[in-house]
């Protein structure tokens, strides 16, 4: 399934296997995947692991951060597991591991909490959300309005507390990626700012040791922008708390019910008028799953004022379906397979640690931790 039509020639000159670059990503175990989390993540995994050498993990430390049942959050590591392979993930190919297997990475994000800024956690985009979240404080109008969410968190004499491991979510972050000395972490644009602190940790890691122990990881997308798949309601992008995703998992049933489903306009009421913000994300999903023909024909529709929604609807279902049914038919296969599960990760975490071992055997001399 590989489409290396518009990659670029990746250099051969890193220090992962045959000499080509380290590739890193994760996803939180924390929901099934969706088609935003397969365009902006999983189908890049995909289309880099020939050329790179990659190393994908099930996030389930990170999942920890907003307290999953604990039965679930078991359920869920097999979930995102399955819907790995079966969107084309090869473990013969990649290192596929689960976060927790790897136990060398906790004791780094131990040592590297040591140079991180409780300041500089406190001011991430995404530990304000979810502080605001755990607190039950509703987000600030715009970004400029500073709502004093850093005072709320220490003035806090509730029981919802704001957990140690949320602030710290980036640390651990950073660990994963440094860990493997990585060269490319393929996500998306949320996750930026996590990526820039890794950098800075792994700058900050180097000259106060002196020494350029850590490289400085970067982002990667395939030429194409970078993605943004929007959701069903209308809005915004797809995401599994704003419920308006459809998932890999998703059945035929289900899956054409949410499309027909999808928040639309009153329909053009003059030729050429700019396409409303639902249609539009509409469009953009239809740019993703349809040939360029249905997309043309509908776009035509929407500007000489005969476009019928229902339509538009119906069909858009078909093209996703031919996108998720067969990955779907492979996730309830491969997720039913727990013995093939186990042993895919248990090889996994087997070369995942040789690496780990091996960073962290250096991290420690480099930062005192010396046998005596
Ligand atoms: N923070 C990422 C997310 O929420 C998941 C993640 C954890 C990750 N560790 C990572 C992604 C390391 C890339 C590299 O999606």
């Amino acid at each position: 399934m590989s489409d290396n039509n518009n990659t670029p020639a990746p250099e051969q000159t890193g220090k992962g296997k045959d000499g080509k670059k380290i590739v890193l990503s994760g996803i939180r175990a924390t929901g099934n995947l969706h088609l935003g989390n397969y365009y902006g993540a999983l189908n890049k995994f995909v289309r880099m692991q020939d050329d790179y050498d990659c190393r994908y993990f099930v996030a389930d430390l990170h999942a920890l951060t907003t307290h999953p049942d604990p039965k679930m959050l078991h359920e869920n590591v097999k979930d995102i597991l399955a819907e790995y392979l079966a969107a084309g993930l090869d473990p013969e190919k990649n290192t596929i591991y689960v976060q927790s297997d790897v136990p060398e990475i906790s004791e780094m994000y131990l040592l590297m909490n040591m140079h991180v800024g409780i300041g500089e956690l406190m001011r991430t985009a995404s530990f304000k959300d979810k502080a605001r979240k755990a607190l039950g404080i509703s987000a600030p109008e715009s970004d400029s309005d500073d709502d004093g969410i850093e005072k709320q968190i220490i003035g806090n004499q509730t029981n919802q507390r704001v957990n140690a491991g949320l602030l710290t979510y980036p640390t651990l972050m950073a660990v994963d990626i440094l860990i493997h000395h990585a060269d490319f972490v393929p996500v998306g644009k949320d996750q930026e700012q996590h990526l820039e602190l890794t950098r800075r940790f792994a700058r900050r890691f180097n000259s106060f040791y002196k020494t350029p122990y850590f490289g400085e990881p970067v982002n990667f997308n395939f030429g194409d922008h970078s993605i943004k798949v929007p959701g069903l309601d209308g809005s915004g992008k797809m995401g599994k708390s704003e419920g308006n995703c459809i998932y890999l998992i998703d059945d035929e049933k289900t899956l054409r019910k949410k499309v027909m489903r999808a928040v639309t306009d009153e329909g053009p009421k003059e030729p050429n008028q700019e396409v409303s913000e639902p249609i539009r994300n509409l469009f953009t999903l239809m740019e993703l799953v349809s040939t360029p023909d249905t997309l043309e024909h509908f776009k035509n529709a929407y500007a000489d004022c005969s476009i019928r929604y229902g339509d538009l609807k119906k069909q858009l279902a078909e093209d996703i379906l031919k996108v998720t049914l067969p990955i779907r038919e492979r996730i309830l296969d491969i997720r039913s397979n727990e013995e093939y599960l186990s042993r895919v990760v248990r090889q996994g975490a087997e070369r995942a640690r040789e690496v780990a071992a091996e960073t962290l055997r250096d991290v420690r001399q480099i930062m005192g931790i010396r046998k005596i």
